[in-house]
């Protein structure tokens, strides 16, 4: 998780255009460890305008990289129906919607964050059906193609950079040593897809290996593919039921 409070021209135009209080306080704030994404109110990802506030995890250039990479696996295998698992600000169901002839539900256990996403799909001009579920004891009703998330992965005594205790802490930590929200969507992956169904999750750079141990116990003859991010570290799987 970086690229926060990375300032350069373009987030100081942003800030200036969007900001309404005091610059100098907002400055002031950002040094202080607050990211300046909160306060210019928005970040671009893929081509989308998303709103964000402290309510969703900002969205970080990893997740861009999934979606783009998510875009041409979908592609190829002409999926049209997924859902999009922890889908916090929307940004991902959004820039897929935007970006391909699907069909996409999304979800989140935080009523706050599904206010912000559903918000970002009006504003992006594209239709998506958002609704509230704990996915680690709720039932998903439904059946789909694919399955995307981006779940809390940060182990709970892993070290994180400062500008992450201001962003929701149910979005970053996960139990079982980061594992826990991989183990449940493979868990659940049996009953809501479709049969070829794919799974595409972004990972966290230690947990390759263990994610994918888990999907072969469940998925016995599964085709699974770890790739890299930008900095060279395993992010992102792209697993074929
Ligand atoms: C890492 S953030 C990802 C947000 C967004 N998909 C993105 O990529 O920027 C994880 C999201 O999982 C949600 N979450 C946490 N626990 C959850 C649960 N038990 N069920 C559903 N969503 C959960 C959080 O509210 C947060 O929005």
């Amino acid at each position: 998780m970086n690229h926060l409070n990375k300032i350069g021209y373009a987030e100081l135009q942003a800030l200036k255009d969007n900001y309404q209080g005091n610059l100098e306080d907002a400055l002031k704030q950002t040094q202080n460890g607050y990211p300046i994404q909160y306060l210019i109110g928005y970040v671009d990802f893929y081509n989308c305008k998303i709103k964000v506030n402290k309510n969703v995890l900002i969205p970080r250039f990893e997740t861009e990289y999934l979606v783009e990479k998510a875009i041409k696996y979908l592609q190829e295998k002409n999926i049209k129906t997924g859902i999009d698992l922890c889908c916090g600000s929307g940004c991902i169901a959004i820039a897929l919607k935007k970006n391909l002839n699907i069909q996409i539900d999304a979800c989140d256990i935080s009523e706050d964050a599904l206010k912000v996403a559903k918000e970002n799909a009006e504003n992006n001009k594209v239709e998506i059906h958002f609704f509230q579920k704990d996915i680690l004891t709720g039932k998903i009703e439904g059946k789909y193609d694919f399955l995307i998330s981006n779940p809390p992965y940060v182990k709970l005594d892993e070290y994180t950079s400062e500008e992450t205790k201001y962003e929701p802490q149910i979005a970053l930590f996960a139990n079982n040593n980061g594992l826990e929200f991989y183990q449940k969507i493979l868990e659940i992956s049996k009953y809501l897809l479709n049969p070829n169904g794919m799974i595409i999750f972004e990972i966290g750079a230690t947990l390759g290996e263990e994610i994918k141990k888990i999907a072969l116990d469940i998925y016995p003859k599964a085709n699974i593919k770890i790739e890299k991010d930008f900095n060279g570290f395993d992010r992102f799987m792209f697993i074929e039921t």
